[in-house]
């Protein structure tokens, strides 16, 4: 899809009116669907942008900064739809100012039902039905890795994450179309190199972690995407996070099945138990930790200093 003028002009005004301390009291409304540790995905409450969904990414300084992303991004679609073949949702982007001359990039897809992406559709899914619901993101996620194999010159990660699937007809998950949304974190490397400048990951921390950030964490964390055992171990320890942990036994078989069975030519270790129970631990101490630490970043960066906080933060988030 593309945007049309008046469509980019109505979230050009969006923008300029959002107080990303308090967006639910801008004069456009708009609706929060989901949030990321960078980025917040809006429903805007206006007749031309009902049924899409924006993705709102403010880590930029200047125009080159974005052009690049943008470039990368624009690459990484290509790769996931053209190459691997993941199912994309219909989509486009769009570059606007933002306040203090900041340019924001938007990620504008289709809306799809809350009750279809992978996290609610595991919510309500009875534990007989888990399994299948796993065997079938990993066959989805697996592409990834067969075009990885394929040749030696692209290497391509994703997050495949259940929160990031749409289930287009949840009461037929053994076979309705799985459609993959989380395309912001464009991660491929070409001969090796990283084309994301992954520093922009460490732009939402707070300045008095960046270096601790970038010393233990980011090489680990953006590895994770590119690995399927360990894209396959956050997908089940997250079923914890989901309110879902009566399934992860099943779960793991699903997955070890799948992995013994018709991805066994990937060669990937089997999972554990053990290795996802502490895998989530972990995580949720990390991202706790580090939601902490931003909430006192915002308070000596808004209160104190004055300054803009151009970041929406949750306030509590389920862990
Ligand atoms: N097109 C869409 N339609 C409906 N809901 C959406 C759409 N895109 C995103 N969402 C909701 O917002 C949530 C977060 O979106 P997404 O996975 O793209 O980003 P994220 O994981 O929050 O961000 P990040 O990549 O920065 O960590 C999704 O899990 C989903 O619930
Ligand atoms: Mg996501």
């Amino acid at each position: 899809m593309a945007l049309s003028s008046t469509q980019f002009q109505l979230l050009q005004e969006f923008e300029r009116a959002l107080d990303p301390q308090h967006p639910e009291r801008s004069t456009i409304p708009a609706r929060i669907l989901g949030y990321g540790e960078i980025s917040t995905v809006f429903a805007i409450d206006a007749a031309e942008l009902r049924g899409w969904a924006f993705k709102r990414l403010p880590l930029f300084h200047d125009h080159a900064e974005i052009e690049n992303y943008r470039a990368v991004f624009a690459e990484y679609d290509r790769l996931l739809e053209q190459e691997i073949g993941l199912r994309l949702p219909p989509r486009d982007v769009a570059i606007l100012d933002g306040a203090r001359g900041r340019p924001i990039f938007y990620i504008v897809q289709q809306q799809f039902p809350a009750e279809s992406i992978g996290n609610r559709v595991l919510g309500a899914l009875p534990r007989a039905g888990v399994p299948a619901l796993v065997t079938r993101v990993l066959r989805e996620a697996r592409r990834v890795w067969d075009f990885n194999r394929r040749q030696n010159r692209v290497q391509v990660a994703i997050d495949g994450q259940i929160s990031n699937w749409v289930i287009e007809d949840p009461s037929r998950v053994e076979d309705t179309p799985l459609t993959y949304l989380d395309i912001s974190t464009p991660l491929f490397r070409v001969n090796g190199v990283e084309q994301l400048d992954t520093e922009l990951f460490l732009r939402s921390a707070p300045s008095f972690l960046v270096w601790i950030l970038r010393l233990l964490f980011v090489k680990d964390v953006v590895n994770r995407y590119y690995d399927f055992h360990r894209n396959a171990v956050d997908l089940v320890a997250n079923f914890y996070k989901e309110q879902r942990a009566d399934a992860i036994p099943d779960a793991i078989r699903a997955a070890n099945d799948f992995f013994a069975d018709e991805a066994a030519d990937l060669s990937v270790a089997p999972l554990t138990e053990k290795e996802v129970r502490e895998y989530y631990q972990e995580d949720a101490l990390i991202w706790s930790l580090y939601f902490s630490m931003r909430k006192i970043d915002r308070f000596l960066r808004t209160r104190l200093l004055r300054g803009e906080y151009p970041y929406i933060l949750p306030e509590k988030i389920e862990r």
